[in-house]
């Protein structure tokens, strides 16, 4: 063995008590430190001959990066849609490396079943029925890519074919039915085959509404008579955090052939709680499901799952079947399941929080965000500095600065934000407006750190144009 190898093998207790050390720093301070941070380095790095062995490499990192490490998993990054990482959650990474598990077989490790635990947790704090079968992959991104891709195979069904089998050439062109889909469906569109320019986009509803007009859907499926498509529903809306009327369109599907993929990459958590659960309402009528956890679930990244009531197709378009892996299995191996094939123990940080935490955990997480961000929209109401573009319904708040904002004011605004390091956001355009967004998610949010953002976006917004 490498000497360099051989020696950090020794000193393994040492190191990671350092790396725990350099941990604790780092969380210690998340506090304190920017949640962003707007980093440019021009020095390259060459890769040693030698190697500088573990605990130097450590140093090193410690004094390249160390500081500039942002507090993106803290209480004040509101950009985007982004959790943290429950203490839990953690301890349930570290093991999934420590392990280091590829999670192919059940013949050879408990891993799947694992998976397949969590996954029965995360239907529960869901309220989803059995049917649906769940599987972890890296984010909504991905878990969108496999509820198209199933909706792709059942309309290929309804054609007496396969596209995993035939290919895509062998079916007609397919309809995607959406309201205010995520950028990620059209990237999942692109991936597909299917083309971007395969979605639909269905009139919303008027005013400061983003969920889909049922009528205009109705009358859009109505157009395309017998042909099957597929419809993405969408259970929170990035920009304001709307949701489609799950009910009214899984009762178009007694009329209508289509595949409904529900995207709730992060709305599915308003099912945690009595207060919100509403909003979800026919969820159960979906044929795929993405919910992210590297959001609201708060373990790190890269997690999400996807859920579908149609195994079957997911066996057919994503089986990797060969003669040293044996034949599928029931269950089936999740290398059968998604388009990885080896794959980390991704749902052991899951299956730590929830084990941890529970319904009652996660319900209290969920609304204390939905309570702060609707407290950020009174703030914003009442304010001459600020609007609010939309209602707060959930945990994203949309708003912009009084007066003209074009996109030079708002980026000077959300830069100033950034630099000023206490509260981050990102910026949208709604309805044609430019504005920007507080989304809530994390753990950690407490009602205090609305004061501190409110004073940093305060002396941010008193801008000279
Ligand atoms: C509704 C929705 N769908 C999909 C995504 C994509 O998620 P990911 O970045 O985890 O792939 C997001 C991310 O914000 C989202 O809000």
């Amino acid at each position: 063995m490498n000497t360099l190898l051989a020696r950090d093998l020794a000193r393994l207790p040492e190191l990671l008590e350092k790396t725990l050390d350099a941990a604790l720093d780092y969380i210690g301070s998340i506090d304190d430190r920017p949640p962003a941070t707007d980093f440019v380095r021009n020095d390259s790095l060459d890769l040693p001959d030698d190697g500088l062995g573990a605990e130097r490499t450590l140093d090193l990192f410690a004094q390249r990066y160390g500081r500039t490490m942002p507090a993106s998993n803290g209480p004040r990054f509101w950009g985007f849609v982004t959790g943290g990482t429950t203490p839990a959650a953690l301890v349930g990474d570290w093991l999934t490396s420590v392990y280091d598990l590829n999670l192919t077989s059940a013949a050879n490790s408990p891993a799947p079943n694992i998976e397949l635990e969590a996954i029965q947790l995360l239907r529960e704090l869901f309220g989803l029925p059995a049917a649906f079968a769940g599987t972890f992959v890296t984010g909504a991104t991905l878990a969108n890519f496999v509820g198209l891709a199933l909706g792709r195979e059942w309309i290929a069904r309804q054609f007496g074919k396969s596209v995993a089998r035939d290919g895509l050439h062998a079916i007609p062109p397919i309809a995607v039915l959406s309201g205010e889909a995520h950028s990620s469906i059209f990237k999942v569109l692109a991936l597909l085959g299917l083309g971007r320019d395969s979605l639909r986009a269905i009139a919303t509803l008027p005013g400061d509404r983003e969920a889909v007009d049922i009528e205009a859907m109705r009358q859009a499926l109505e157009q395309l008579g017998d042909q099957p498509c597929i419809v993405v529903a969408n259970a929170g809306t990035v920009n304001t955090g709307d949701f489609d009327d799950l009910r009214a369109i899984a009762d178009l599907k007694s009329r209508h052939r289509f595949w409904l993929h529900v995207d709730a990459a992060f709305g599915g958590f308003a099912a945690c709680s009595p207060d919100y659960r509403r909003l979800l309402d026919g969820i159960a009528a979906a044929d795929s499901l993405t919910i992210d956890a590297h959001k609201w679930l708060n373990v790190p990244y890269d997690s999400a799952m996807i859920f579908t009531r149609h195994r079957d197709l997911q066996i057919a378009v994503f089986q990797n079947s060969a003669a040293y892996l044996g034949a599928i299995a029931e269950p089936p191996d999740f290398l059968h399941l998604s388009p990885e094939n080896s794959r980390r123990l991704r749902a052991l940080p899951a299956w730590f929080s929830l084990m941890a935490y529970g319904r009652a955990g996660y319900r209290e997480i969920v609304e204390r965000n939905c309570e702060l961000a609707r407290l950020l929209g009174d703030r914003i109401r009442a304010s001459a500095t600020f609007r609010l573009l939309a209602p707060v319904r959930l945990n994203v708040v949309c708003f912009t600065l009084v007066g003209e904002t074009d996109s030079d004011r708002a980026r000077e605004f959300l830069a100033r934000v950034r630099d000023d390091g206490r509260v981050f956001l990102t910026p949208t355009t709604f309805r044609g407006e430019t504005g920007m967004r507080a989304a809530f998610s994390n753990w950690r949010t407490q009602e205090e750190d609305i004061e501190i953002a409110w004073r940093a976006m305060n002396a941010a917004s008193d801008l000279q144009f």
